[in-house]
């Protein structure tokens, strides 16, 4: 039997043809015609002015981050129901994370609990020097009240997007709202260049800004000269072939991924106690999503099966699914970080599992995903 993994690389001849090319031009160092090329490609499909492409979602998170004004003595808002990976380089820059709680439909960022945390701490006297958004799973954050509620205020976004390429929020490209904004191309990733991001604004300066930041902080003289702190944070040249390769075959990847999430839905239509994370109707339509994960969410009421449970049936199967992200506010590394919550996120995290959901996965092994799933949940009613 072989191993269904959760989101494994989808590579092809294409990936490979572009790598030999690579390889063969000579340049293997870091940077390249290849970074340059996949910078103005990633732009391009985003609909953003600049891109900077990194050696991960995370280091570009953290220069984002550092241009925004992050630093000792300010505070940086961050949901709570995301990835680690969002967090950490708040530390990083020496700046403070608050967490914020999710919306029950889809886990995102709640904007009403955001901008009451805004008020309160800037009232307390707090420096807010920006706020991150989390496209969760690859669905858009509620931009509709995120932006203008930022903009009121005066606090710049940082739009992780890290999870979210492909996906839009009423026509706009996830990585197209924030000040700056972060994609990662991580193994799991919907596209990757096995590991690497990507950082985008429409600002010239932030980037150019970055760009320096990254290669060490050098100055632009013919000695190795600096002035400041820099970092190491740059994609090379091969990983940016193979990123080149992935993006022209996204829309298939894209597509796929979406058609996974439908046959989820409809093997499961009709299973009580079974709903979709980011399919409430009520809150928007689906058909933006990129669909990186579907994600299911149990109602322990009905079902009586517990994602544990679920999660040791599917491994019985060789089939591999996981537990949503659990929650800033509640892992000991951030114990001592101020939280503003609602309960949501905590129930996501009790309730909820990531499907296998890789483009490169077969009809007939989401077919076997399908079964263990639904006769573990019908034997528990
Ligand atoms: C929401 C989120 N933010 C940030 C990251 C960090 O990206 P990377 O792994 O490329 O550093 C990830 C993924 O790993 C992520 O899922």
């Amino acid at each position: 039997m072989s191993r269904i993994h959760l989101s494994k690389a989808d590579v092809t001849g294409v990936e490979e043809q572009y790598l030999l090319d690579a390889v063969r031009s000579g340049w293997v160092a870091p940077l390249g015609p290849h970074v340059d090329a996949f910078e103005a490609e990633i732009a391009a499909r985003v609909g953003v002015k600049h891109a900077l492409a990194l050696s991960s979602g995370t280091s570009a998170l953290h220069l984002g981050l550092l241009e925004l004004g992050a630093g000792p003595g300010t505070v940086v808002i961050v949901p709570s129901m995301t990835f680690a990976a969002s967090a950490m380089p708040v530390i990083y820059t020496g700046a403070e994370p608050v967490f914020v709680d999710a919306c029950r439909g889809d886990g995102n960022v709640d904007p009403g609990l955001l901008m009451e945390a805004i008020d309160t701490l800037q009232a307390e006297g707090a420096r807010v020097v920006a706020a991150m958004s989390v496209d969760l799973f690859g669905r858009c954050a509620e931009y509709d009240q995120i932006v203008p509620g930022l903009q009121e205020r005066g606090i710049p976004l940082i739009e992780d997007a890290a999870e979210a390429l492909g996906a839009a929020y009423h026509g706009h490209p996830a990585g197209s709202f924030g000040a700056a904004a972060v994609l990662s191309f991580n193994g799991n990733k919907i596209m990757t260049t096995s590991g690497g991001g990507m950082l985008l604004s429409n600002s010239e300066d932030l980037i150019a800004r970055a760009r320096y930041l990254s290669t060490q902080a050098r100055q632009p003289v013919d000695h190795y000269q600096h002035t400041e702190v820099g970092y190491n944070y740059r994609l090379s040249n091969l990983l940016a072939a193979l990123g080149r390769a992935q993006l022209s075959r996204f829309d298939g990847m894209l597509a796929r991924r979406r058609a996974i999430r439908q046959m989820y839905v409809e093997g499961l239509s009709g299973l009580p106690g079974v709903s979709f994370l980011g399919r409430d109707d009520e809150i928007r339509g689906d058909d933006e999503d990129n669909c990186w994960l579907t994600c299911i969410v149990l109602d322990p009421a009905v079902t009586r099966v517990s994602p544990t449970q679920l999660i040791a049936e599917l491994a019985g199967e060789e089939i591999e699914s996981r537990r949503l992200w659990k929650p800033m506010h509640l892992q000991p590394v951030f114990a001592a970080s101020r939280a503003f919550v609602n309960g949501q996120s905590e129930q996501l995290f009790d309730r909820g599992i990531t499907l296998p959901s890789g483009s490169a996965l077969q009809d007939d092994e989401i077919e076997r995903v399908l079964k263990v799933l639904k006769s573990t949940l019908a034997v528990s009613r």
